[in-house]
């Protein structure tokens, strides 16, 4: 019998509209990490620029009919890889699944994300809070798959100055945010040197949303 403290395989709150669901990605991690090096082959990772002129320290790469780019003209999604030209490569049945599955676990059903952010973090590398907002329609939630080493997830609400929760995501972790949380502010503290048997002492991060 599950206890009620046991969050293990459970869905942990983060606010409304909000939850962490443990392990979720779990049984597809070698499958979501083979789909991750297929589109890195094609779309090599890349540390963008922001508007700002700073380089960011995470490394991202895009599937799916549109990829979300930053560089000094802002911040916007694309058809086309701009380091190619050529579109982003599909976005794998994989992630189609377990974004559909995650969201509906959350409450939303029929979630089909056109967009699939992957976030590549090594050592050292953080994103500083910021809400998800380049998208057309805010009535879709994020679906955020965890994978690899260990990081602290900061999780707030729509205004900069509400207070951060902080959570720490392992592998095969997945967040949702929608509804009254679809546009809080979120970001990745600095990430510490450890090893994952999957993954070295990277962290990848799925980011899949409905942006068309
Ligand atoms: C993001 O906000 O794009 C990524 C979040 C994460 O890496 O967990
Ligand atoms: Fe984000």
């Amino acid at each position: 019998m599950q206890s009620l403290f046991d969050t293990d395989g459970g869905m942990e709150a983060l606010g409304p509209g909000a939850a962490v669901l443990r392990g979720r990605a779990l049984p597809c991690g070698e499958a979501l990490l083979a789909a991750i090096d297929e589109v890195a082959a094609e779309a090599p990772f890349r540390r963008m620029t922001t508007p700002g002129g700073f380089e960011m320290s995470v490394a991202m790469t895009n599937c799916g009919a549109a990829g979300w780019i930053t560089d000094r003209k802002g911040y916007r999604y694309t058809a086309e890889d701009p380091e190619s030209g050529r579109p982003w490569p599909a976005m794998p049945a994989a992630f189609l699944a377990l974004a559909g599955a995650a969201a509906a676990e959350a409450g939303v059903t029929s979630f089909v994300p056109d967009a699939c952010l992957i976030n590549r973090y090594e050592t050292g590398a953080r994103l500083s809070p910021h809400q998800d907002r380049d998208e057309a329609d805010y009535g879709h939630p994020i679906v955020s798959v965890s994978l690899g080493v260990p990081a602290t997830f900061q999780f707030g609400g729509p205004k900069r100055s509400d207070p951060m929760k902080k959570v720490a995501l392992r592998h095969g972790d997945v967040v949702v945010w929608g509804g009254p949380s679809r546009l809080a502010f979120h970001g990745v503290l600095t990430l510490k040197d450890s090893e994952h048997p999957l993954t070295g002492r990277r962290r990848f991060n799925l980011t899949l949303r409905k942006a068309l």
